[in-house]
């Protein structure tokens, strides 16, 4: 998958020794996520932009920890709180109990000041100190674990001090340029930045991607001897190479075969061309899972996503978030489903937006559907046309199949929710909870007005407002009892025709003739 290149062998290293989860021992991860992304131009720190609905910052995080395990350091600077919290949320739990250790760059002095602020979090110059660092740039979504695996495999066996990796661009304009020693076998003499660049040197395609290895007793006294005198008086972390060259110690390189790997996201070009790779990463993971999707290109599945085994996806369809999909599912076009748990064979039509819910096996939804953060739908149950729900949980077998609002409500199984129904949930102030018993009948056009019990086996006759709690198995009914008066209707009628197209309908009843009108017809 890769070329390297390495200077003399020196010293003798031991070999990368893999502990049971495949994590490489005495290695320690540094990800630099402080900068302000200015090219951005957002009112958003850079690595917080998501990438398939995950925080940028999160790909490196992720893959420091697979390789690494507990030993990650993140330095963090512009907007710390949000992207210590984005961490924090997304490794709780996740990390085996360890949690990434963060740490603050208060200035945004460079990459190298970056870099040294991780000193204190792994006791260097200590016993039990890492022995290797492995550094990542924030803002490489689609920096993958085999390269990186293999950027530690060659910085071993060549015994570098230093292993980078790099990509040959047609258009390199932006990266910082790496400047080979004269001889091959010397390896990399140093990396120059693209703004210090002279024109010889900004015409070299083979850039630094940000990826590095360095050996633990070489990383922080290097950084040390960093100065500022550069084009952007920053710290550059890409200066310890020049140290170590000159030092007469080794510089390995790893080149991609595929340079769109190591894709630097600095603008919004940048990040939508990282949004339609990661994209289609995520697809053909989940294609090669056995999903069917009927159109890959317009499906959109975030890289939170889970979707089980023999599940069909039609196309646009958005699935987003810690979206988890069972097997045997048919998710019809247009629909979009953001924090849902969907059992197995469920089936959702077209049209139906599903936020922080939970289905249950063998449910049935759509089309048009709108579920609103906290409904459970229970197995078998089946939500139809122009239903809305929020805070509702449908039992087992229940069915609300149009036109309904259900919210703040208990219901329980094999209930009958009539067309049209409405819990009034809400005074203006408070809101209020509604409880259904099981096998409940709701005629059509019923008003729950909340706080409200119906008891098991009730039944709700057709547009009924209710208003006090009904008893198991009663009837309740409250209707303006209907009055019909004969001929009525045709009286209209005959009066609307003769009012010549002026009134149709005139508004009051037409029981007599009002005057006016008698006039005319004399
Ligand atoms: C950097 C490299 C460049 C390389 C490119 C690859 C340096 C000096 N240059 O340039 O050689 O080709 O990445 O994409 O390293 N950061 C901090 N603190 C700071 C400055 C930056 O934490 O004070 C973080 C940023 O949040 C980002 C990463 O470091 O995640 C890289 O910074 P960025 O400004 O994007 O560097 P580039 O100019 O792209
Ligand atoms: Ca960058």
């Amino acid at each position: 998958m890769s070329r390297s290149r390495a200077t003399e062998a020196s010293t003798v290293k031991k070999p990368v020794s893999l502990d049971r989860q495949g994590k490489i021992a005495g290695l320690a991860v540094i990800v630099m996520a402080a900068g302000l992304g200015k090219r951005m131009r957002s009112k958003q720190a850079k690595v917080l932009h998501p990438v398939a609905g995950q925080a940028m910052v999160l790909y490196s995080v992720g893959l420091g920890l697979r390789v690494a395990g507990d030993r990650v350091a993140v330095v963090v600077g512009h907007q710390a709180d949000m992207v210590r919290q984005v961490i924090e949320r997304a490794t709780s739990g996740k990390s085996g109990g360890f949690s990434v250790a963060i740490v603050e760059q208060r200035e945004q002095l460079g990459t190298g000041h970056a870099v040294l602020q991780s000193r204190p979090v792994f006791g260097v110059g200590k016993r039990g100190a890492p022995s290797g660092y492995l550094i990542l740039n924030g803002d490489t979504p689609l920096l993958q674990e085999a390269t990186v695996r293999e950027l530690l495999r060659v910085h071993q066996a060549e015994r570098a001090t230093v292993t980078i990796l790099t990509a040959v661009l047609d258009d390199a304009s932006g990266y910082g340029r790496v400047v080979r020693a004269p001889s091959a076998e010397r390896g990399v003499s140093r990396i120059v930045e693209d703004r210090d660049a002279n024109a010889e040197e900004q015409s070299i395609r083979e850039i630094n991607v940000g990826t590095y290895v360095v050996d633990g007793e070489f990383l922080f006294s290097a950084l040390g001897k960093l100065d500022p005198s550069n084009a952007q008086g920053e710290y550059y972390l890409t200066d310890i190479i020049r140290l170590a060259d000159r030092a007469g110690r080794r510089v390995a390189a790893v080149i991609l075969d595929n340079p769109d790997e190591g894709l630097g996201v600095n603008t919004r070009r940048q990040l939508a061309e990282a949004e339609q790779v990661v994209r289609q990463q995520i697809r053909d993971r989940w294609l090669d899972a056995g999903v069917t999707m009927v159109d890959p290109a317009s499906t959109w599945i975030d890289a939170t996503v889970t979707i089980g085994k023999d599940t069909v996806l039609y196309p646009n369809v958005t699935l987003e978030g810690a979206t988890v999909i069972g097997e045997d599912c048919v998710l019809r076009s247009h629909t979009r489903l953001t924090n849902c748990m969907v059992g197995n064979r469920v089936e959702i039509l077209d049209h139906c937006v599903l936020v922080d819910s939970h289905i249950e096996d063998d449910a049935h939804l759509g089309p048009f559907v709108h579920l609103r953060p906290g409904v459970v739908v229970r197995k078998k149950a089946k939500v139809g046309n122009f239903v809305e729900m929020k805070k509702t949980d449908l039992g087992e077998g229940s069915k609300a199949n149009h036109l309904s609002y259900l919210g703040d409500t208990k219901v329980g199984k094999g209930v009958n929710i009539g067309a049209g129904t409405i819990t009034c949930n809400y005074d203006g102030v408070q809101k209020f909870q509604t409880v259904i018993g099981d096998g409940v009948f709701l005629g059509s056009d019923t008003q729950l007005v909340a706080p409200v019990t119906v008891g098991a086996g009730a039944i709700i006759a057709a547009g009924t407002t209710v208003t006090e709690d009904v008893p198991a198995n009663a009837l309740a009914i409250a209707r303006v009892p209907q009055v019909n008066r004969a001929g009525w209707a045709a009286r209209r009628r005959a009066l609307a025709t003769e009012a010549q197209g002026a009134h149709m309908f005139p508004a009051k009843a037409p029981k007599k003739p009002a005057k006016s009108q008698s006039k005319k017809r004399r």
